[in-house]
C-alpha cells in the first residue's frame, strides 16, 4: 500500500528525503479532479497539499487510513480543520516558515507603488524615455497602516520602521501592552482611524466569515486620496468591484494584489489599470521560504507516519482515530 499522496507541485531536498523512506505519489494536477482523488485517497496515511486541493470533509471520509493531512502552507482554507479534528486525523502545517517572504513582497510592492515601477517599466520598455513622468513618493516619513498585526504584520511593519515609516496597526487580537506592538512601535488604532491616517495600508488578514468583503467601497472610501493599498493575505477580504470603482474614482493612488478573490481570477478591469500592480500569488514563493515550508511538513509527515509527534500542528500532535 502507498504511503502518501502529494496532489500540488511540492518538491525540494525534504521531499526527495520523504519518497527515499515511504512510497509516495506525486500527482501534481490532482486537486483538479476531486472526483478522481475521492476515489484514490482510500489507500493513503497522508495527504500533502497547497491552498489548492480542497480537503474536506467527505475527502477524509474517504480516506480511510488517513492519519495526517499536511498543508504547505500557513492559511488552513482550503482544509476543514475542524472535519479533520472531528476525525481524529493530525494537521501539520507550516505557520511562520513563509513570513519573511511574505513581508519583503509587501515592502518591495510598497516601494513598487509609490515609485510607479509599473509603468515605468512599461513606459521604458516601449521605447520612451519619460522621467518627469514618473516622479515618485518616499516612503520615509509616511504612515503605514498594518491591518493584522500578526506574524507577517509585524515584519512588515519591521521592516518599514527601517525605511523610516510611523507604524499604525488594527487587530482585535493583539493587546496593546503586548512585545509586537511596542517592539514594532506600533500604535493599536481602530479600523477607521487607520484608513484615514495611513499612507500605504498592508492587509495581513486570515480570510473568515468576519473578513470576508472587509476592504469594500466604504472602507476604500476612507484612504486618503494618494493612499497605496496592498494585500499579501487572502484575495476573498477585498471587495474586488468596489476597489475597482474606489481606483477608478481615484479614492486612492494604487493597489498591489498578491491574492484574488478567486485564483486564477476571471479577467478584471484591475488587470487594464496602471496604477495596479498584479502577481500570481506568489509572496511566499520564494527559495528560502519553500525550502522552510517544504523541510518542515515533510519531517511532520514523517513523524507521524512513525508514531512520533508533529512539531508544526494545527490540532494534535498524534492521530486520534478510533
Ligand atoms: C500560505 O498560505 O502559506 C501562502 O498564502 C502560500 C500558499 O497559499 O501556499
Amino acid at each position: 500500500m502507498p504511503d502518501i499522496l502529494v496532489t500540488e507541485n511540492i518538491t525540494g531536498a525534504e521531499m526527495d528525503a520523504l519518497r527515499s523512506a515511504f512510497d509516495v505519489v506525486s500527482e501534481p494536477q490532482l486537486w483538479q479532479s476531486p472526483d478522481e482523488l475521492h476515489r484514490r485517497i482510500e489507500d493513503f496515511r497522508a495527504i500533502v497539499v497547497r491552498n489548492q486541493t480542497k480537503v474536506n470533509a467527505e475527502l477524509m471520509a474517504a480516506g480511510k487510513r488517513l492519519e495526517v493531512i499536511a498543508r504547505a502552507g500557513v492559511g488552513l482554507d482550503n482544509v476543514d480543520a475542524a472535519a479533520a479534528s472531528a476525525a481524529g486525523i493530525v494537521v501539520v502545517y507550516a505557520p511562520e516558515q513563509n513570513s519573511i517572504s511574505v513581508a519583503e513582497l509587501a515592502i518591495g510592492m510598497m516601494l513598487a507603488l509609490a515609485r510607479q515601477l509599473p509603468a515605468a517599466d512599461a513606459s521604458t520598455k516601449s521605447g520612451k524615455w519619460e522621467r518627469q513622468r514618473f516622479t515618485g513618493t518616499e516612503l520615509f516619513n509616511k504612515t503605514l497602516g498594518i491591518v493584522g498585526l500578526g506574524r507577517i504584520g509585524f515584519l512588515t511593519a519591521m521592516r518599514a520602521r527601517a525605511f523610516g515609516m510611523e507604524i499604525l496597526a488594527h487587530d482585535n487580537f493583539v493587546n496593546p501592552d503586548s512585545f509586537v506592538v511596542s517592539e514594532c512601535r506600533a500604535k493599536l488604532v481602530g479600523l477607521d482611524e487607520l484608513l484615514e491616517r495611513s499612507d500605504v495600508i498592508s492587509c495581513h488578514l486570515p480570510e473568515t466569515p468576519q473578513t470576508m468583503g472587509l476592504f469594500n467601497y466604504e472602507r476604500f472610501s476612507r484612504m486618503r486620496s494618494g493612499a497605496i493599498f496592498v494585500n499579501t493575505s487572502r484575495g476573498g477580504v477585498v471587495d474586488e468591484a468596489d476597489l475597482v470603482r474606489a481606483l477608478r474614482e481615484k479614492k486612492l493612488a494604487g493597489a498591489a494584489l498578491d491574492v484574488r478573490a478567486k485564483e486564477p481570477p476571471e479577467k478584471s478591469e484591475l488587470a487594464e489599470m496602471e496604477n495596479v500592480l498584479l502577481t500570481p500569488h506568489i509572496a511566499a514563493f520564494t527559495v528560502e521560504g519553500q525550502r522552510r515550508v517544504v523541510t518542515s511538513v515533510c519531517r511532520d509527515v514523517a513523524a507521524v507516519l512513525r508514531g512520533q509527534p508533529a512539531k508544526n500542528y494545527f490540532n494534535f500532535p498524534t492521530p486520534r482515530r478510533g
